[in-house]
């Protein structure tokens, strides 16, 4: 990021006040960056470099997340079942991922974010490993925003892996609850999204926080993620805000 993102003081803690709509901004927002691949085919070029195309916007939604008052921006980078891609494709998004933790992780320091990962390691390539637990590490007491970046991630895979470590831990059965799993989750410590984007058009949640998405609301554009800007991040947030949310239960 060129432009340091503005200064915030608030908690990253989870807020379910059941008003009639949101007066604020989402505390987490979550995007499903889909449209990259047809965003190049519609210039003739390959799909990488639709991916690439992606990857380059990303500086700017989060400078505009900043500005937006959004605490936690997640990610969907890459899913357990994105495996099942050519593989030049796949070979192609692992570089771009680590090119750009090599070129952003100074900036995104210097600002503030945190970075983190959520998904499985196994599979992703060792370099990429390694490189993602060094930003991990270097930015874990930023506090400006929390960077959550879904790769290797499936929400039913997060479900099996935390239940295995439940058994694991010895949990008796008594002593779960729904605030257990989600302490188990690998989003442990986060709040729940409380918007989640789609772009490119498809209503899917593609095992995205399908544990985590039980109370988030949906917003889903057809812009292509590459196209997907500041202005479509406001027009996203203000849709938000004029949510009646409930959490089931009724408006006061
Ligand atoms: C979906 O578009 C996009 C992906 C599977 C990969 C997106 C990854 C990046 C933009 C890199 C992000 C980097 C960081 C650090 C978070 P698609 O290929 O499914 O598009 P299509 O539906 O048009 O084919």
């Amino acid at each position: 990021m060129t432009t340091p993102v503005a200064a915030y003081d608030q908690s990253v803690s989870g807020d379910r006040a059941m008003t009639a709509s949101n007066e604020r901004s989402p505390n987490h927002v979550a995007i499903i960056m889909d449209g990259n691949g047809r965003w190049a085919r519609k210039r003739n070029l390959p799909r990488v470099a639709g991916h690439q195309a992606g990857t380059n916007n990303l500086r700017r939604i989060l400078r505009a997340c900043v500005d937006q008052g959004v605490k936690i921006l997640t990610l969907y980078a890459f899913s357990t079942e994105n495996w099942r891609r050519p593989e030049d494709e796949v070979n192609g998004i692992m570089r771009i991922l680590e090119t750009v933790i090599e070129r952003e992780l100074d900036e995104l320091h210097r600002n503030g974010v945190q970075v983190r990962h959520i998904g499985r390691m196994d599979r992703v390539p060792v370099g990429l490993q390694e490189k993602i637990r060094f930003a991990v590490e270097r930015t874990r007491l930023n506090e400006r925003l929390i960077l959550n970046v879904a790769l290797n991630y499936g929400g039913r895979a997060e479900i099996v892996d935390a239940v295995k470590a439940m058994l694991a831990a010895g949990l008796h059965p008594d002593f779960i609850d729904e605030d257990t799993i989600s302490r188990y989750l690998y989003t442990c410590g986060l709040p729940d999204p409380d918007l989640i984007i789609r772009t490119s058009g498809e209503y899917r949640t593609s095992n995205f926080l399908i544990w985590q998405s039980a109370y988030s609301e949906y917003y889903v554009t057809d812009v292509y993620w590459p196209d997907f800007d500041e202005n479509e991040l406001k027009k996203a947030i203000e849709y938000f805000k004029k949510r009646d949310r409930r959490f089931g239960g009724v408006t006061r």
